[in-house]
């Protein structure tokens, strides 16, 4: 993670920015300077050509550590100047040792302390992080970064939602059927069974990166997009959200993929699923009755990443016209970035058969990738791109009927071809292709 996002992010941030900054990496590992460096340059790429990434890289050093204890975390502060920033890429119990052994120490006047996921393993675990992280800074001064907020399709969410009249007022369960948010990848694996036979697909993807997604495809509008407004509206938004019908074996699915329990360092034991759907009411006004189909899944035949926004059929269409009815929706699609509208008009040729028609608009791509962003928002103190404590719980307490109905084996684990659509009986309603 640390090389394939949080490296290039920072890279592309300091061609674009020309920030001084000094990078120190620290961990276990016995790295001499010049492979940390070669890692390094290797992450930034063509960024680090750029003159403030070049004199980062010339300037970056490796420390071998032990960030759970007090003196080796001492020698590190020393030995950085300037304002400090502590990126934690590490499995939450390390986390929290980490965080301990800095308490003893205490930290230097605006530290900023950046996090990344699995914050916490609960809301319990989440909400005793949140108390110990206070304890070192403000909460303005806590980043938990999720870098699907610094995707620009997530945030042009907001301003397809809010700086236009004519979906905003269709949002909602008088017109809208059901909401699927799909992430389907190709990738399997990719050598991360230390951290992802953990995790699963759940807990990697939905509680974290979806769930975000789902906030601000349900939220109200913001007064502004002051951070403080911003993360109100989507706390609020999460609060109201919980399992469908309160029931995990109607409203969940887990799988694996063929073969995953023998790639190396999985624990087959574990039962850790590769795929994970769940459906969720936003249980207020706006949406009560909407199901929301959450789904994420690894080693699939398609990448496929979007939103889709059903709607109701219309309350009549007058005898005479004939052909398809097939439902309206709205899809907004992550990577490549784009919009599409999908509406039954008058075809060519007969003017009573109606046809499906699509229209598109690709989504102008953000400066910067979205860890890049994340990153700005760190470095200029601006939490508007980093999630709140009290979200991070909530969204813990949204999958944890989920996780237990699972612990407790109330749901199987099904099984899915590599390369396959996944297992059967998916609970999404929206299929694969758009029918335009
Ligand atoms: C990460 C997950 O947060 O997001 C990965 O841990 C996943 O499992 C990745 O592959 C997907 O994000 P992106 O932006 O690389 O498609």
């Amino acid at each position: 993670m640390t090389a394939r996002l949080l490296l290039p992010g920072l890279g592309a941030l300091l061609a674009a920015d020309a920030l001084p900054v000094t990078l120190i990496g620290a961990g276990m590992d016995d790295w001499d300077a010049a492979r940390w460096q070669e890692r390094v340059a290797t992450a930034f790429g063509e960024h680090g050509k750029a003159e403030a990434a070049a004199r980062t890289l010339d300037g970056t050093r490796y420390v071998r550590a032990d960030v759970t204890r007090a003196e080796d975390l001492r020698g590190l502060l020393d030995s950085a100047d300037g304002e400090v920033s502590i990126f934690f890429a590490l499995p939450p119990s390390v986390t929290v040792k980490a965080c301990e052994a800095l308490c003893e120490l205490g930290l230097p006047e605006g530290t900023r302390l950046v996090l990344e996921k699995p914050f916490g393993t609960s809301a319990s675990s989440a909400a005793s992080l949140n108390r110990l992280l206070t304890r070192l800074a403000p909460e303005e001064r806590i980043h938990r970064v999720d870098h699907f907020l610094g995707k620009s399709t997530v945030l042009n969410i907001l301003g397809l939602r809010f700086a236009n009249r004519i979906f905003e007022p269709l949002l909602g369960s008088e017109h809208v059927e059901s909401v699927d948010i799909v992430f389907d990848e190709q990738l399997a694996l990719e050598g991360r069974a230390g951290y992802y036979d953990k995790a699963g697909a759940l807990a990697d993807m939905i509680q974290s990166h979806l769930l975000q997604i789902l906030a601000l495809l349900t939220m109200e509008a913001p007064l502004s997009l002051d951070p403080r407004v911003f993360r109100d509206a989507t706390a609020e938004a999460l609060r109201a959200t919980r399992l469908w019908a309160g029931d995990a074996k109607e409203s969940s699915l887990r799988a694996r993929y063929a073969g995953y329990a023998e790639e190396p360092g999985v624990d087959p034991a574990r039962e850790t699923e590769t795929l994970a759907e769940i459906v969720l009411a936003v249980d207020n006004w706006r949406w009560a009755g909407v199901p929301f189909r959450l789904r994420s899944g690894k080693a699939l035949g398609t990448g496929r990443k979007e939103a889709v926004i059903t709607f109701k059929a219309p309350p009549r269409i007058p005898d005479g016209f004939r052909g398809p009815d097939t439902p309206d929706r709205l899809r907004i699609s992550f990577g490549p970035d784009r919009l599409a509208l999908d509406f039954d008009i008058n075809g060519p040729g007969d003017p009573f058969v109606l046809d499906p028609v699509t229209l598109e608009a690709e989504f102008a791509p953000g400066e910067l990738p979205p860890y890049g962003e994340v990153l700005r928002g760190v470095f200029e103190n601006d939490p508007l791109l980093s999630v709140r404590g009290d979200t991070a719980e909530q969204c813990w307490r949204i999958v944890e009927p989920v996780t237990s109905a699972w612990r407790a084996g109330e749901v199987p684990l099904q099984e899915y071809a590599v390369g396959s659509s996944g297992p059967a009986g998916s609970l999404l309603t929206s299929g694969g292709d758009s029918p335009h």
